[in-house]
């Protein structure tokens, strides 16, 4: 029962609910709370996430009254509870006590308390304290019938990396297991470089500020410890739950920044995925990149429906400007992560905070009271999502088009002392993606040494740290018969940083048919000249071997020299970019690809700015059109659908609100 059937069969619904901070409140507003949770159609309530303090108020004194309180509330009034172990962030007592656990910054400095998440991920007082209350938590609550679902931590991936003795010393077991020996550990770290060669792995520390530049294996190696610690933590509590409360699924919601962990190793220990989305209502591109988060979160296990536990009813407060979503976004927006597999749809938070840091950030209910347009969209998209009971469970079929996204990768490529400061992972993965999203083509997210087989299209951005087997991988793809597109300053390192010898972009330049002589990294807002369009961040020399030239740089050093290429190989093509094209001409240029290798869109001839996704429930598919402009729209349909959500049938066609939302069915 520990997974997401249990937990869909037990709400029957696409969860809907938020954070609940009771014990910011006095109790008489925990009823008006239960009552306004029920008007707005709320079935799943995110619990004690920052509990600590209130719960074990002094070492060892427990107050659980409230949350029992809480609880029984919750049970009543029918709505289920994603509790928190409470572990997210360490009372007051708790540093004082043990301020060994504060987490120390690259340069040595302290963080203090006062903030919150304060913690070295390595630290065993830490993991002891998180691990015994934990187990009280979960003692107390299992069988408790509001609990749904275990929810450990916060936002490991926003835990900063710390760099203090204790994280040293757990470093170095971590590297002693990876080497084996200190001989090892040289060889990969290329350390005969700057005389940093080690005689033992007790004169290793973690990169802490290094003068000029770190050893760029030596800080992948951390992010990579950086990331499994993070996890430990994690695991320690999960272990806990499975022991005490087996029988409830577990789960840990990852931040909005993808970087900070290795998700490909967290995923398997998770029961189900679960993201806090906040894009940004100023950013025009915001439903485009957060559609890349979306697909990563869906692709961690497979296609397993995930969960969105947080986003802003309205505005955020941690911005330097913090938009309103208009009105329609929320709504529009939430849609949006369900169109893309998500089985909840969840708020930070319930109800506004009176005090402390977050009073500005919106809630589903405002300091106003639920009066006005943010708790009016919020009762409205409640009752929507509670009516709409085909989807839960439904997964997405598998789409034509797969990313590759590595996260050692992604630490490799923007370390210090490189071509170019501009070469960003996820602007790489957005600017291939923005192309397939618009488009509305479907696109999952793999690891580099995945099974391709069943893709038409395999898309590829900066993929400069990759072992050779990967590498290999992606070849033989396209030799029986893919379709890849790479972007530049791919194939370059090896999983130590070392470079891949005898000429750029070292495994790939066979697939790809090429050489690369020289990177010409363009200057900061630089562009050069394409035969159409222009490029932007980089250019190179490329020499083709077997490649043909589709694109030439018109302007500046490589002039005349091949800006994009292609190259049949075995049964398939593979296409590289030598710039990253202005994203008119990325479009055009991922259109003709895509078309060629027989990649589709979810619905056929979609305006632009109209998105669709499916979802395949047991009567079929359902097909979630969403209408981001703000205009209202007509749409032709393949054949007649009708839409769930109580739009007219419409035969053929449907006509979409600005911001409007249908979600279609084929009819009969
Ligand atoms: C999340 C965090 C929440 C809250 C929210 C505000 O990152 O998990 O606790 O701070 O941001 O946007
Ligand atoms: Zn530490």
């Amino acid at each position: 029962m520990n997974s997401i059937d249990g937990l869909r069969d037990r709400l029957g619904r696409i969860a809907y609910g938020g954070d609940y901070n009771p014990e910011q409140w006095p109790e008489h507003v925990w009823d008006e709370d239960l009552r306004l949770m029920k008007e707005a159609g709320v079935s799943l309530i995110s619990v004690g996430i920052f509990s600590w303090a209130a719960v074990e108020p002094e070492p060892g004194t427990y107050d659980f009254g409230w949350l029992d309180r809480v609880m029984d509330l919750l049970a009543d009034g029918g709505v289920a509870a994603c509790l928190a172990t409470m572990t997210a962030s360490p009372p007051p007592w708790l540093t004082a006590r043990h301020p060994e656990i504060l987490p120390t910054g690259a340069d040595g400095t302290r963080m203090w308390p006062g903030g919150r998440q304060h913690y070295c991920p390595s630290s065993p007082v830490y993991r002891e304290h998180a691990a015994g209350l934990a187990e009280r938590v979960a003692t107390r609550y299992t069988g408790h019938p509001a609990l749904a679902l275990w929810h450990v931590g916060n936002e490991y991936g926003n835990v900063a990396p710390c760099y203090c003795d204790v994280s040293a010393d757990a470093f170095r077991r971590w590297l002693r297991e990876r080497y084996g020996s200190v001989d090892a550990l040289n060889d990969a770290w290329s350390t005969t470089f700057w005389s940093q060669r080690y005689a033992s792995f007790d004169e290793v520390l973690p990169p802490r500020s290094p003068a000029p530049f770190a050893n760029p294996a030596h800080a992948v190696d951390y992010a990579r410890f950086s990331s499994d610690e993070l996890l430990a933590c994690y695991l320690v509590e999960k272990e806990v739950l499975r022991r005490v409360s087996p029988d409830v699924p577990v789960m840990t919601n990852f931040p909005p920044s993808l970087r900070p962990a290795d998700l490909w190793t967290w995923a398997p220990h998770l029961d189900v995925v679960a993201y806090d989305a906040y894009p940004d209502p100023y950013d025009a591109a915001a439903d485009a990149k957060i559609a890349f988060s979306y697909d990563v979160m869906r692709s961690l296990r497979d296609g397993q429906p995930w969960l969105l536990m947080e986003q802003a009813p309205s505005a955020v407060n941690w911005r330097a400007r913090n938009a309103p979503k208009p009105a329609g976004a929320m709504r529009l927006w939430s849609w949006q992560a369900v169109a893309h597999g998500a089985d909840a749809v969840m708020f930070f938070q319930w109800r506004q905070s009176r005090g402390g840091a977050e009073k500005f950030h919106s809630a589903m209910v405002p300091h106003g009271g639920p009066i006005g347009r943010i708790f009016e969209e919020v009762r409205e998209l409640g009752h929507e999502l509670a009516a709409t009971t085909a989807l839960p469970g439904a997964r997405a079929p598998r789409a034509d088009v797969a990313l590759v996204l590595d996260w050692p990768n992604w630490w490799a490529l923007e370390q210090d002392a490189h071509p170019s400061a501009d070469v960003r992972f996820l602007d790489a993965a957005w600017a291939l993606h923005g192309p397939l999203y618009d488009a509305s083509v479907a696109c999952d997210v793999v690891r580099p040494d995945a099974d391709l087989s069943a893709y038409r299209l395999v898309v590829v951005p900066n993929l400069y740290l990759v072992d050779e087997e990967a590498a290999r991988g992606i070849e033989r793809y396209v030799e029986d018969g893919g379709t890849l597109v790479m972007s530049f300053f791919s194939g370059i390192v090896d999983p130590h940083d070392r470079v891949h010898l005898g000429g750029y972009p070292g495994p790939f330049r066979r697939v790809l048919g090429l050489r690369v002589e020289e990177f010409g990294p363009l200057p900061e807002s630089g562009t050069i000249g394409l035969s159409q369009g222009t490029g932007t961040i980089w250019s190179e020399d490329v020499h083709l071997e077997g490649a043909e030239a589709v694109e030439y740089f018109t302007t500046g050093e490589p002039a005349g020299r091949p800006a994009v290429t292609r190259h049949r190989y075995g049964r398939g093509t593979a296409w590289y970019l030598a710039t990253r094209p202005d994203p008119a001409t990325t479009r055009r240029l991922v259109d003709r690809i895509r078309e060629e290798a027989g990649a589709r869109p979810v619905l056929p001839g979609l305006p632009e700015g109209v998105q669709a996704r499916a979802r395949v429930t047991g009567d079929g598919p359902c097909y979630i059109v969403l209408n981001h402009r703000t205009t209202p729209v007509t749409v032709d349909l393949p054949g007649p659908m009708s839409d769930l959500l109580g739009g007219a049938d419409a035969a053929g066609t449907v006509r979409l609100a600005p911001r409007g939302v249908a979600v279609l069915r084929p009819a009969g």
